[in-house]
């Protein structure tokens, strides 16, 4: 496998991505307002063929949050996902400076905990639980 790791994505690629694993789907203007206000970004390649993205959002500061960090079905298990979350997590280190901390959240969907911790994150349900709620209009 030729895997490359690219830090842009473009909407075409993101809605892709998404609707192959099911993932609700926006608009375009939606998802050009979400690229635009990524913190980091991260696209792989497999043989020059699109198989995975992630991102992360935050505030450059205290907080980022993992999200969308998908991989087209035909590409699974093959430690694309793990990639993924590895180099953004990379770029989040790189970017906290000597004597400060951020705290990197994600709210996995169920039972990817395990890949999660993985990559690094911890999962302790009984002292952090996840919560989330759609607004929609
Ligand atoms: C979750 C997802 C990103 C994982 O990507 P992937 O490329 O299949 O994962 P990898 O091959 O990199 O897996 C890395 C390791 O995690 C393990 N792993 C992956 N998914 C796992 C799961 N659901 N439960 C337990 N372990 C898992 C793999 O077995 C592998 O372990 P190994 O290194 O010991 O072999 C992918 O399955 C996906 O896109 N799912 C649909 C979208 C989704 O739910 N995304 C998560 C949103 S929070």
């Amino acid at each position: 496998m030729n895997i490359k790791i690219f830090h842009k994505i473009t909407n075409k690629e993101f809605l892709e991505v998404i609707e192959s694993v099911g993932f609700k789907t926006y608009n375009n203007e939606q998802v050009t307002k979400a690229l635009k206000n990524t913190m980091y970004m991260v696209k792989v390649e497999v043989d020059g063929e699109l198989a995975g993205i992630g991102r992360a959002v935050g505030d450059y500061s205290i907080l980022c949050c993992l999200s969308d960090i998908c991989v087209k079905p035909k590409f699974q298990k093959k430690g694309i996902g793990l990639i993924i979350v590895k180099e953004l997590m990379r770029m989040i280190e790189d970017g906290v400076k000597e004597g400060e901390k951020m705290q990197i959240e994600l709210t996995p969907t169920a039972g990817n905990e395990a890949f999660y911790q993985k990559a690094g994150l911890k999962y302790k349900p009984d002292v952090i639980t996840g919560m989330y709620l759609w607004i929609k209009k």
